[in-house]
């Protein structure tokens, strides 16, 4: 198989090529003054197969077309098979009407690119498990959850310093840390990784989104909660519900909060956000790059490179 990668997230492509000891392939992308954008693959691929990594983040509808151009080129020029790797599935959200009158974004973009020949689909952590349903092609979904579940037996496994505030006697944090969703859309989510840390007690926040607005309030808990909190979620946008969730969290008395979550979506003032929020350490994947700018002291990015890698092994 030949690995190519559009524009999005070129270091996580280049990070799986090197894992499976392969380059990434040659691929033009000409910009005109426009805007229009012009794609040419070099590389000789006929009766190949081949992959191309595209996440449709922001710039979502750039990198959609991007995509769409980079598979056209591979079936026009002879590609045998075609997978797109989209760690991070641009408008999934929009899966259904949400109100009468609304588009089904997420239908149009599964029509693209079952129409532009793409055979096999490759995503991370979708927001809704129906998600590959709706696809007449192969489609692997992938999750995080095993990596952040590594990582979260090592922040509750470590001893926790000595802090004559917290009272704190250089414990684990194990018998006082609790999983919390920070909506109850998010408990499959949660259930899956509380089996993964051996029945880890689970809570989660009751969150409401005004439908029209998008504005978010958050009114209770769901369960019991611990000294120690570790909010996971499936993305990360305007920060507004992790930030919620964690406030709420405080006022119950939680003392200690960790935050996991799959794609760094990172709109608006997020970053300033969540690194001024009470929280200890935010947790992402490389789903989507997070750019320089968006960087902040408190976040940790974990790699998804080999899962991925894994599964194209496998494709
Ligand atoms: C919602 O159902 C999702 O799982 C995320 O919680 C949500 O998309 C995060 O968005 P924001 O960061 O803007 O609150």
């Amino acid at each position: 198989m030949k690995i190519f990668s559009g524009s999005s997230n070129k270091p996580l492509a280049e990070k799986i090529a090197t894992l499976l000891k392969k380059r990434l392939g040659r691929v033009e992308i000409n910009i005109f003054a426009d805007g229009e954008k012009r794609i040419r693959v070099t590389d000789k691929i006929v009766g190949k197969d081949c992959a191309v990594l595209q996440s449709t983040s922001t710039d979502v509808d750039k990198n959609y077309m991007e995509l769409f151009f980079i598979a056209d080129a591979f079936k026009r020029n002879g590609a045998r098979a075609i997978t797109a790797v989209i760690p991070y599935l641009g408008y999934q959200r929009q899966d259904h009407m949400f109100r009468v009158g609304e588009a089904v974004s997420l239908d149009v973009i599964v029509k693209m690119l079952e129409g532009v020949g793409i055979d096999k689909i490759v995503a991370v952590d979708l927001h809704s498990i129906k998600i590959p349903e709706l696809f007449h092609i192969g489609f692997v979904h992938l999750s995080a959850l095993p990596i952040f579940a590594e990582k979260i037996k090592e922040i509750i496994s470590a001893k926790v310093a000595y802090d004559p505030a917290k009272r704190d006697i250089g414990s684990p944090r194990f018998h006082n840390s609790v999983l919390v969703s920070p909506d109850m859309g998010g408990i499959r989510r949660i259930k899956i990784l509380s089996k993964m840390l051996g029945n880890m007690p689970y809570a989660a926040v009751v969150k409401n989104r005004d439908v029209k607005t998008g504005k978010i309030t958050v009114s209770n808990i769901e369960g019991e909660l611990k000294k120690n909190a570790i909010i996971v979620d499936d993305m990360i946008s305007t920060g507004r519900t992790i930030v919620l969730a964690s406030e709420l969290l405080r006022r119950k008395g939680v003392e200690e909060i960790f935050v996991f979550a799959t794609h760094p979506v990172f709109s608006q003032d997020c970053p300033k956000a969540l690194q001024q929020a009470f929280i200890e350490k935010v947790f992402v994947t490389d789903t989507i790059e997070v750019s320089k700018e968006k960087q902040f002291p408190k976040l940790e990015v974990l790699s998804v490179a080999e899962i991925i890698g894994e599964a194209l092994k496998l494709t």
